[in-house]
């Protein structure tokens, strides 16, 4: 059963769209609407465009479009229920309790009670007898006993079937433990421990909820760690290590570490704006959950070949999602986890100091091809210089670009001013590439080279085009329904989406009366990939209003259409189907 009408309209009329955006997204105002960078993809230059007059948000770069439900969908990572209530919460309003089949949610919220009983149980296992060998693992890590308890960390039993006894004596069942992946099905298809004999950590969102565990063996074999799967709850690519604490603790700066452990040390040792992925390459969905929150990150990777080669390719990435980035080498091949506990008596201050002199990107990428180039030879500087250009080119603030430029012409006696003109000559032609890149992006949502919502828009494009004019025109002018409706049946249109939404249309005009009509109304009888497409259908069409006199034309190039459309399914006969036609015609006659 669906939601109540009126408790829909009281979300939305609480939960105004310009309101919640604007505490993701720093909206500018232009005409009626507002644009912004979109929080969904990284861009430079603002697509994301948000309708406060239909309620509807959408960006023409990466094509995510929507009501206020599926931002948050999007933006907190919730199915619909969740986003529903996490909006009703945020407006101080009960969600009524219908029996609506919200089964995607209600197992999601299995999966993190299982996971909290989980890590309740393997943190009371840790700190009792049968846990022994796991404290005395993490004190000799150096942890203290408050660390152990902050982070709450387990340990997994080596009995195959302890948790699962444990969880079914709280009556979960086998299917839902499995679902969490705490714990696994075996040949004879009943479930066991994922994990046994590790110590563990609890991976927490931002909300407090307990979404996966890493857990380490404490011996040399392999695998060292292992993580939850993804989940209806976790996805390791979106998900940080200690953000659910760093949150709190970095207007400034976020430490990006690269192990459990490393970041576990470093908030012990008062880095608490430390964090790290779950063993996986960063991704630009981390980067920009960071930039939410701070404006720095500060990489300290594992000072190895392949710590070394995942800052440099994380670089761009965090760069890309608008922040500045520094770089620090922890000295002697250690990781931080090491460097803090080799120091007993200063490790934090010496880290400290080590945060202070690292080298931001730029410095950092200069450092780099200096060291790869003679500076004392003609050929080393020359090429040096080209490359530092290249360097230089990326820097988007004016002032920063004129300081480096200073540097490499001292380093290398070429002229400032030459410098900076080739670097800005470069940064022209770099930008008019993204620009290409992104304009054809642009260009290809616009000519509907793909549209998986429609696939007859190939087909019938001048219909598809009309009838999604009427379709925006409606929404704009829902006092224009009857009128409409009266000379155009939903059988003229060519393609079946459109046809869809305009019944759909039609009948929430004819059920309610509004003056205006929000994407949100259909937020329920359309997927959230169906209201990305009607968002932006609604989004192409708001600089120039359509008239009364549009959609008469609309209408007649409808009709015209659809009558083509006739005669083509008479065209596309073949000659068997032909025959047939002609000897109906015949008999018809007769
Ligand atoms: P310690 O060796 O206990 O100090 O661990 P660490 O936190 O320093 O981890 P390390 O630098 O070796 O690895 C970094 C991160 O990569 C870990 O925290 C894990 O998230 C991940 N990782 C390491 N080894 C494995 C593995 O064998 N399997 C998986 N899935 N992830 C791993
Ligand atoms: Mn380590």
């Amino acid at each position: 059963m669906p939601l109540p009408d009126s408790f829909m309209q009281d979300l939305k009329s609480r939960n105004d769209i310009v309101d919640v955006v604007s505490s993701y997204v720093s909206l500018k105002k232009r005409g009626r609407n507002y644009v912004g960078l979109c929080p969904f993809h990284n861009e430079k230059t603002p697509s994301f465009n948000l309708y406060p007059e239909n309620g509807s948000f959408f960006c023409f770069g990466c094509e995510t479009g929507g009501d206020v439900i599926t931002f948050i969908r999007k933006i907190e990572n919730l199915d619909y229920m969740e986003a529903v209530r996490f909006l009703a919460q945020r407006a101080g309003i009960a969600v009524p309790e219908t029996g609506y089949d919200d089964g995607l949610s209600k197992i999601r919220a299995r999966i993190l009670e299982i996971n909290r009983e989980t890590a309740k149980y393997y943190h009371q296992i840790l700190v009792s007898e049968t846990g022994k060998t796991g404290l005395e693992y993490l004190q000799k890590r150096g942890l203290s006993s408050r660390t152990i308890r902050h982070f709450g960390l387990g340990y997994a039993p080596s009995e195959r079937f302890a948790l699962v006894d444990h969880l079914r004596s709280l009556r979960y069942s086998a299917e839902d433990m499995i679902a969490a992946n705490v714990a696994v099905r075996t040949r004879s298809g009943s479930a066991m421990d994922r994990f046994f004999d590790r110590v563990m950590f609890p991976i927490i969102d931002l909300r407090g909820n307990v979404i996966a565990f890493g857990g380490r063996i404490m011996t040399n074999e392999k695998p060292k760690y292992l993580n939850t799967s993804d989940t209806p709850v976790f996805q390791k690519s979106e998900s940080l290590f200690a953000m659910n604490y760093a949150k709190n603790h970095c207007t400034d700066s976020l430490i990006l570490a690269e192990g459990y452990m490393d970041v576990i040390a470093l908030h012990q040792a008062g880095f608490q704006n430390t964090v790290a992925t779950l063993g996986t390459a960063l991704t630009s969905a981390q980067a920009r959950l960071m930039a939410r929150y701070t404006k720095e990150v500060v990489l300290c990777y594992d000072s190895d070949e392949a710590g070394q080669r995942a800052a440099s390719r994380a670089v761009p990435i965090l760069r890309g999602a608008g922040l500045l980035v520094k770089i620090i080498a922890v000295p002697g091949g250690k990781d931080p986890d090491e460097f803090i506990r080799s120091h007993p008596s200063d490790g934090a201050i010496r880290f400290r100091k080590l945060i202070e002199s690292g080298a931001n990107d730029i410095e950092y990428s200069l450092s780099k091809i200096r060291l790869k180039n003679n500076l004392q030879s003609d050929a080393g500087r020359v090429n040096y210089l080209r490359e530092a250009i290249m360097v230089l080119a990326s820097i988007d603030n004016e002032l920063e670009r004129d300081i480096y430029a200073g540097r490499v012409s001292s380093e290398t006696g070429a002229e400032k001013t030459t410098i900076l003109a080739q670097a800005k000559n470069q940064r022209r032609k770099d930008l008019k590439k993204r620009e290409e890149k992104s304009f054809q992006k642009i260009e290809n949502s616009l000519s509907f080279v793909r549209d998986d919502h429609n696939p007859q828009k190939h087909e019938f494009f001048r219909a598809s085009n009309a009838e999604e004019d009427i379709l925006a025109f409606l929404f704009a002018n829902p006092d224009q329904a009857v009128a409409i409706s009266d000379i155009l049946s939903p059988d003229v249109f060519c393609t079946d989406f459109n046809r869809r939404l305009y019944k759909l249309i039609l009948e929430r005009i004819n059920e309610t009366v509004t003056t205006s009509l929000s994407l949100s109304d259909f937020s329920e009888s359309l997927s959230s990939q169906e209201q990305s497409a009607l968002a932006g259908i609604l989004a192409k069409r708001s600089d120039v209003p359509l008239t009364r006199h549009d959609i008469e034309e609309c209408i007649g190039v409808l009709q015209f259409e659809n009558q083509k459309k006739k005669t083509r399914n008479l065209e596309d006969m073949n000659s068997e189907d032909f025959q047939e036609y002609l000897a109906m015609l015949r008999k018809n006659k007769a």
